[in-house]
Formats: C-alpha cells, sequence, structure tokens
C-alpha cells in the first residue's frame, strides 16, 4: 500500500510538476494514472528500476505509434485529454506485459535535437586551430549519433548569422546570448563518422527509431517534425556505431581514421554519465593516440564535468555547460573554454578570444 502510494505521488508529481505548462496530455494522463488504482497495480508488474513516469508513458507512446494501442494513437493526435488518460488507463490494463516489456527493454532517451548549434562552430574552430581540411567525427555517448550529422544542417542564430547547409532538411534555430559573434569558418570535410555507446541506437532500425519518438512527448509536433528530419538526415549517411565503453573502445576507433584526416572527438552532456574515474582516462586515451598525430576533442559538458578544460571561474553545477576545445599533440594539450551553451544547445554564447577566459 505504502509502495503504490509512492508510485502514485511520482506520477502525480510528473503530472503536476514536470509536464505542467509543457504537455497538457501527459499532465492529464499522469495524474489520472495516479489516481488509478488498477493502472498503478499494472505499473507494478514493471520491476521497480523501470516503473518511472517518463519511462512508462514512453513506453504507452511506444505502443500507440506501433499500432498496437490506436485508441491512445487516436486521443493524442487530437490532443483530448480525457480521451487520452482513458486509453492509457485501458491500454496499460489490456497490454501490461507489453508496456513492461518495453520499458524494461528501453531506456529512456532525451531528445537530442538542437546540440549541432553549439558544436557546429565548436568543430570548424577545431580544425581550423589544426590546419585540417578533411576530418573523422568520433562521437563519445553518441546515443543515436545525431552530432555526427553537424556537418549536413542548417542552423539561424538569433543574432542573424547562419551556419552551414542552408537547404539541408534540418534547420535548427539557436539564441545567441551576448553581443560576440560566432566565428564564420567553413566546415570541413567530413570523411567519416563513428559513435561511440555503452548503448547506442540505431536509427537505421524501425523500432529503435521509433523509441526516439516515443520518448518525445505527443503534444510536441515541432519537435518531432525535426527528429524525425534528423532521423532521415542521419539514416542517408549512418555512422559507424562501436559498442561499448568509451575508454576502451576511443583506441580502435582512433585507429580507423586515415592518415590525412583529423580525428575530432565530441561529447556533449555525456561525461556526466561516467564514473568520476572514467573521465581522466578518457582524457589520457586522447593524450595517447596524440603521440603519433594531433587530435581534437569538442566538449559541451556542465561546468567541471570536462577534464582540463577551463570554467571560465564559473561555479560547478550551474546549470549552464562549458563549451571546449582542446587539441592534443605529441602530448601536449591546449585546452580552451571558448563559450557557453544553455538548454542543451537552444542559447549559446561564444566567448574565444575574449578576456574572461581565465581558467
Ligand atoms: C546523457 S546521454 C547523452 C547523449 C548525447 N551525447 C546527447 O547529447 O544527448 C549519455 C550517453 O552516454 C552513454 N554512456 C554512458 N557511459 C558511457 C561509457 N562509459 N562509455 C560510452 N558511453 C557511455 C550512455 O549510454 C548515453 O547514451
Amino acid at each position: 500500500m505504502g509502495r503504490a502510494r509512492t508510485l502514485a505521488e511520482a506520477y502525480r508529481h510528473f503530472g503536476t510538476v514536470d509536464a505542467a505548462g509543457t504537455s497538457p496530455l501527459y499532465q492529464r494522463v499522469a495524474v489520472a494514472l495516479s489516481e488509478s488504482g488498477p493502472a498503478l497495480r499494472a505499473i507494478q508488474v514493471a520491476p521497480a528500476r523501470n516503473r518511472n513516469p517518463a519511462l512508462i508513458l514512453a513506453a504507452l507512446h511506444d505502443l500507440a505509434l506501433s499500432g498496437r494501442a490506436p485508441a491512445l494513437a487516436a486521443a493524442y493526435a487530437a490532443a483530448d485529454g480525457a480521451a487520452a488518460a482513458a486509453a492509457a488507463i485501458g491500454t496499460l490494463l489490456d497490454l501490461t506485459d507489453e508496456v513492461v516489456a518495453v520499458a524494461v527493454r528501453r531506456k529512456a532517451r532525451a531528445n537530442e535535437t538542437g546540440r549541432c548549434a553549439v558544436l557546429y562552430p565548436a568543430v570548424a574552430e577545431a580544425a581550423h586551430r589544426a590546419g585540417a581540411d578533411a576530418v573523422v567525427l568520433i562521437d563519445v555517448g553518441c546515443s543515436a549519433g545525431l552530432n555526427l550529422s553537424v556537418d549536413r544542417v542548417g542552423i539561424s542564430y538569433s543574432n542573424g548569422q547562419s551556419l552551414g547547409d542552408p537547404s539541408s532538411p534540418v534547420q535548427l534555430s539557436c539564441s545567441v546570448v551576448g553581443d560576440r559573434s560566432l566565428p564564420t569558418r567553413a566546415m570541413p570535410e567530413v570523411v567519416g563518422r563513428i559513435g561511440i555507446d555503452l548503448d547506442p541506437v540505431d536509427v537505421t532500425d524501425p523500432d529503435q527509431a521509433r523509441w526516439l519518438r516515443a520518448c518525445l512527448w505527443p503534444d510536441q509536433p515541432e519537435r518531432a517534425a525535426l527528429l524525425d528530419a534528423e532521423l532521415a538526415l542521419a539514416a542517408t549517411a549512418p555512422p559507424l556505431l562501436l559498442t561499448g565503453d568509451a575508454v576502451e573502445m576511443l583506441p580502435g576507433a582512433l585507429a580507423r581514421v586515415p592518415a590525412g584526416a583529423l580525428p575530432v572527438v565530441t561529447t556533449t552532456w555525456a561525461l556526466s554519465s561516467f564514473p568520476l574515474e572514467r573521465r581522466p582516462r578518457f582524457l589520457h586515451r586522447l593524450d595517447e593516440a596524440a603521440t603519433h598525430r594531433p587530435v581534437s576533442w569538442v566538449s559541451v559538458e556542465g561546468v567541471g564535468v570536462a577534464p582540463a578544460i577551463p570554467t571560465f571561474g564559473d561555479r560547478h553545477a550551474s546549470g549552464h555547460s562549458i563549451i571546449g576545445v582542446a587539441q592534443f599533440s605529441h602530448s601536449a594539450l591546449h585546452a580552451e573554454a571558448v563559450g557557453r551553451s544553455w538548454s542543451r544547445g537552444r542559447l549559446l554564447s561564444w566567448l574565444a578570444g575574449s578576456k574572461s577566459e581565465a581558467a
């Protein structure tokens, strides 16, 4: 009983706090689940670690998108909160095992759209600093590998600048904070794309691609359209996905980079998932690889998360992230913070070369 109450509170909190103001559908559905004893008992069929609202709602959404929960799909399409609440409870009761199977097999994925707006100028800057006109991108903690399309998107910034391909099917927008312009360096030719993750998502697999869509909330059609465009673009040049721990996999990934191309390793909000002691080992791997060739690392990570990257003196856990560009060459490291990012790439401040660039 006490356990059910805890679960009920978690769903009520998700509805009234997390979804409130952002997703009227999830607000209504989560609160309805929190008030339904049968629905909560169905959720409890899942192991405790797989019962959280974001995961169960994504599992329900996945069944709706796959055609196995048509009433829920219709309610979401009509943005009908009352019908969605009833259909979500009905789906949980009728298809308990299916919902639980999805929740156990998958993990909730953050919507990755938007990172390229921050990565683009930083990757171009890294290549420029290394004097490279051809690069192989190696995204660490790549999830679905959407960062690996960075050279193939178009980006409009709020200060009137634009970068990338204006005719790309993926058009991103990003607010620029402050009055500093972004560098307009050309993106080098990308001659290879490699993603490393403990659990990468293969965008060419329809079930895995649908799961990414299912993790979006059903009343976010613009985000769903952007994700669809990103998935379609990525599927036309799928990266090589390497499954495993980044520290173990990096040497093999770097060895695949042909002579004449600069390896540019990217991490976006990935290193915080690594155990603390793995972060310096990740840096050490880059350093080792640079004994024989230059290696670049572009990071967009929380303040103080990326080892060796200066922080402008910002407090840790400030809520924003630091954009870092590091060059490893003959075991010498030049690491610089070039900007700040907020809201996972929706806002950006470019600061390279400014006087505030103290460590
Ligand atoms: C918070 S997600 C970030 C994903 C993506 N970079 C982004 O910007 O949304 C962290 C990713 O790192 C992966 N990850 C965690 N530890 C890892 C490790 N030791 N080696 C490789 N990948 C890891 C996780 O599987 C997950 O996909």
